[in-house]
This record gives structure tokens, C-alpha cells and sequence, in this order.
């Protein structure tokens, strides 16, 4: 276990991993419970994660993935999948504060008002959302890899049709990233040349 701003500045996208190695279910399942730390708006908690760890499986996502040999090579590729229509849920998944007294009904259901609100008839926001949720889960998930002393690639390079249908994923699930999570082979590259600060910071 690291700090979080080594674990920040370690990280790097890998793309050549330890074959052998395999996680079990209950590591995978640590990994992504740091993931649900990440905010998301609402708390809409609307994001899903597919874990491809079987080989026959991770070949299948590979095909998907323009042939990237990383999907195949590492212990996990998850398939980081956005929901859209997760809003519908607000009111579930925003009950146990109500029930804890955490909140009285108006918040909650002013709360559970202004989340359908704001998504019911709004397609883009209800995209954008998913793809927030998802990055924000996707980074987190990184992260805690990082922690853990693994290694991960991110991917967009991937045929978003073909990956849903290998994933299982549902029409109002979108697939955001695919990331692969492992121990490190060599021949990594080393850290990525970043921008002058000046260029990315305006403090107004
Ligand atoms: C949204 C996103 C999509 C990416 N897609 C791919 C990909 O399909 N294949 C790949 O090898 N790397 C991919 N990368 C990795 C980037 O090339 C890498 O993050 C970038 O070069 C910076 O390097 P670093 O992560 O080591 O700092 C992706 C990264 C992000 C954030």
C-alpha cells in the first residue's frame, strides 16, 4: 500500500503483462469495491463492470478490441460499462439515508425529484452521465490497482457494438473503457512526457 499521490504519480499504462499470473474472484471483487468509492452525480451509482478473466473469454474480448494483445495477456480486463436509464433507480438506491433518519422525506424527495427531473426526457444528459460515472470509476479503478501493486492499461481502441455483445451488456448500457489489470512484464515504456503546467492551469 502507497500513498495517494505516489500511487498518482506511479501509475503508467501498461502494455505487456505477466501471463501467468492469474487474480482470484475475491481480488478482483477488492478491486472494484475501492471502485464504488467514486462519486457519481446523484449517486446514481450508474456504472457496471464486466471482469474477463477466463481465457476463452478474454480471447473473445480481445476480437473485439481490434486484436489488443494486453486484453488477452492480463489477469483482468474489466469492460467498464456506463448505464443510461440508472436514474431510474434514485429512489432505491437513495432510501437507506432516508430510513437511517440521515434525511428527512422532502430532501429525499426532492432529491429523487430533481435526478428523474433532469434525466427522464434527456438522452444526452442521461450519455453524458454514464460516461462520467464510468471515467470517474475507471481512474478509481486504476488507482487502486496501482495500490495494489498491479499495473493497468486503458482502452478505447475497441468496436463498442462488439464489446457489449461479448460482455452481455444491456441497450441502455454503453461500454466506456476497457481496462487491463495485472502484474507487469518487462519492457513496459516509462512514464509518458507530460504538458507544461502552464499550458493546462488558468487560475482566475
Ligand atoms: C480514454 C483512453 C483510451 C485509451 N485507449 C488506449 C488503447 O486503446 N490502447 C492503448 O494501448 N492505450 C490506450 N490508452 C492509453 C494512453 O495511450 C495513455 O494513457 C497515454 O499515452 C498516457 O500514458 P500513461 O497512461 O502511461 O501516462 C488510452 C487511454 C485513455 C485514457
Amino acid at each position: 500500500m502507497t500513498d495517494t499521490l505516489s500511487t498518482i504519480k506511479a501509475r503508467t499504462s501498461a502494455n505487456n503483462f505477466d501471463t501467468t499470473h492469474v487474480m482470484t474472484a475475491a481480488e478482483i471483487e477488492e478491486l472494484v469495491s475501492y471502485a464504488q468509492h467514486a462519486p457519481t452525480a446523484f449517486n446514481l451509482q450508474n456504472w457496471r463492470v464486466v471482469a474477463f478473466s477466463s481465457k476463452a473469454q478474454k480471447e473473445a474480448l480481445k476480437a473485439a478490441a481490434y486484436g489488443q494483445q494486453k486484453v488477452a495477456d492480463a489477469a483482468v480486463t474489466f469492460v467498464v460499462a456506463g448505464i443510461k436509464d440508472g436514474y431510474k433507480e434514485i429512489g432505491r438506491l437513495a432510501k437507506p439515508l432516508l430510513d437511517a433518519g440521515a434525511i428527512d422525506q422532502a430532501a429525499y424527495d426532492g432529491w429523487v425529484g430533481m435526478t428523474v427531473g433532469s434525466h427522464e426526457n434527456n438522452p444526452q444528459l442521461q450519455h453524458d452521465e454514464a460516461f462520467r460515472s464510468a471515467s470517474l470509476v475507471s481512474m478509481t479503478l486504476m488507482l487502486a490497482a496501482q495500490a495494489k501493486g498491479y499495473v493497468s492499461g486503458p482502452m478505447s481502441g475497441f468496436v463498442p457494438d462488439q464489446v457489449s455483445a461479448v460482455a452481455g451488456l444491456g441497450a441502455n448500457e454503453v461500454p466506456v473503457m476497457l481496462i487491463a489489470v495485472g502484474r507487469a512484464a518487462d519492457g513496459n515504456w516509462p512514464r509518458k512526457p507530460r504538458r507544461a503546467l502552464a499550458e493546462q492551469v488558468k487560475i482566475v
